[in-house]
């Protein structure tokens, strides 16, 4: 088979900062469905929780309004237990169009929201940081706009806060200050390799695939997607989730799957340091939040790292056993201020790697996974392919950190791949050919704030 081609140094293309904006911009028209943004019409015909938080921080730059009532009609549908939950059902899609819908996840009713379901998992807690993101751009669009942003952020905070709750306190499946996810689709990272060891303990029953239909293989490629097998572990992990009514009692008894992630925690920790600033607005208790992001920092530090190869990984909760497999989301904590420098230091020298290869190495983001594993997959998923939103993190992290040179190199790198293939789902980590969906909404928000913001976070570290 010829091998594919490396991708090539992009020409300099004095309009490309005009044409991604604009081509942005309307993939963001054409995904918004009445009271929230789709990821993409045909794959994914709902609201995602994460992509909510994705998406609120490049539409706050050309409709503020919208932001808002994206993040609004997501926390709209959070649970009493102030769990946001990964999926936001539109009512007027058909059960037919997307699998697994309300009627597999089958969700007590709440709030007099029956009718409008959801599923009972979360994603990764990014919705602080993109409240935050959105208010402090607002006033850029004048007095009415900030008034808004005020209101809006008030509305949020309490939500918030129940929300980062609900993974603290349910979700910390060791007791050990960490948030463990019980499915794989909770971390945003799909298939990562991250969960292969903690999956291939859980049983897989094929007979669910002659029962349900994957509706993914009959509106994307087939090489692109999860294995059989690895469909037939999410379902069963789902089904047991649900028997049990979604109740978060005895995790570890319960599931047979509870993992901590490095990205997830990163993310939750960071959120904690939004919510610092939102509380210092809205008039609360800024402290505890500090603390709080603190301590699962030094959680992260203490249980995620493994001192031999010096890298994030997951852990397994149930044999307190990391994860073999070197995936991104082991870069992520980068975005944390107070993570010590001796980790920072060495996620650069990973990302720099030759498993990852930063752009000065390829011209090209970071991939999934890492390139040198005999299982590097260039086509499936998050086993390899280059996803826009966790690139943008590392260069929020690189920023934190003071890395400016990397971050600005991974910024235009970003920017010339989306400009170069389009606003693509995710990319071949070779070729940067897109693939998947390829109108993307979180790629078209992200490229937004990546030509709009070259500003260093807030809690960045003092130079
Ligand atoms: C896929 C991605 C997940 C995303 C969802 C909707 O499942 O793995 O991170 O939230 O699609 O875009």
């Amino acid at each position: 088979m010829r091998s594919p081609m490396p991708y090539p140094p992009a020409p300099v293309i004095p309009d490309m900062s005009a044409d991604l904006w604009n081509s942005a911009s309307s993939v963001l028209d054409v995904n918004w469905s009445d009271d929230h943004m789709v990821p993409s019409r045909r794959l994914y015909p709902h609201q995602w929780s994460w992509d909510a938080a994705f998406i609120a921080i490049g539409l706050a730059y050309v409709n503020p309004s919208r932001a808002w009532r994206d993040l609004r009609s997501l926390f709209e549908a959070q649970w009493p237990d102030g769990r946001v939950p990964h999926i936001v059902f539109d009512p007027r899609t058909a059960e037919g169009d997307y699998f697994p819908g309300p009627g597999f996840w089958n969700v007590p009713a709440y709030n007099g929201r029956a009718a409008r379901g959801s599923t009972g998992l979360v994603q990764p807690p990014l919705h602080a940081i993109a409240a935050w993101e959105v208010y402090r751009r607002a006033a850029a669009h004048g007095a009415a706009a900030a008034h808004e942003a005020g209101d809006e952020l008030r509305w949020l905070y309490p939500r918030l806060v129940a929300q980062q709750e609900y993974l603290s306190r349910r979700r910390d499946a060791a007791g050990e200050g960490l948030a463990s996810i019980v499915h794989p689709w909770e971390s945003g990272l799909d298939n990562s390799p991250s969960w292969d060891t903690a999956m291939a303990a859980v049983p897989a029953d094929m007979g669910l695939l002659t029962r349900y239909t994957r509706r993914d293989l009959e509106v994307a490629d087939a090489s692109h997607r999860p294995l059989d097998i690895d469909y037939a572990r999410y379902l069963g992990l789902v089904l047991n989730y649900r028997d049990g009514g979604y109740s978060d009692t005895a995790l570890v008894q319960r599931h047979d799957f509870v993992v901590e992630c490095p990205s997830f925690n990163a993310i939750l920790a960071a959120a904690e340091l939004a919510l610092v600033h939102i509380a210092e607005v809205v008039g609360a208790d800024a402290e505890v939040h500090r603390e709080r992001a603190q301590r699962i920092t030094a959680a992260i530090s203490k249980h995620l790292w493994d001192p031999a190869t010096r890298t994030f990984r997951s852990r397994d909760v149930r044999t307190r056993m990391l994860s073999p497999a070197r995936c991104v989301n082991g870069l992520v904590p980068l975005i944390l201020p107070d993570l010590p420098d001796h980790q920072a230091a060495a996620i650069m020298a990973e990302a720099a790697s030759e498993r990852f290869g930063l752009p000065e190495a390829t011209g090209l983001p970071v991939p999934s996974y890492d390139r040198t594993a005999t299982d590097f997959d260039t086509l499936r998923y998050w086993r390899g392919p280059i996803w826009i939103n966790i690139n943008w993190l590392l260069r929020r992290g690189m920023l934190v950190h003071g890395y400016r040179g990397e971050a600005e190199d991974l910024r235009m790198a970003m920017i010339r791949l989306i400009h170069r293939s389009g606003h693509y789902e995710y990319f071949h980590p070779v070729t940067g050919e897109g693939i998947g969906a390829p109108t993307f909404s979180w790629t078209a928000a992200l490229s937004l704030d990546l030509l709009a913001d070259r500003s260093v976070p807030a809690y960045a570290r003092a130079a």
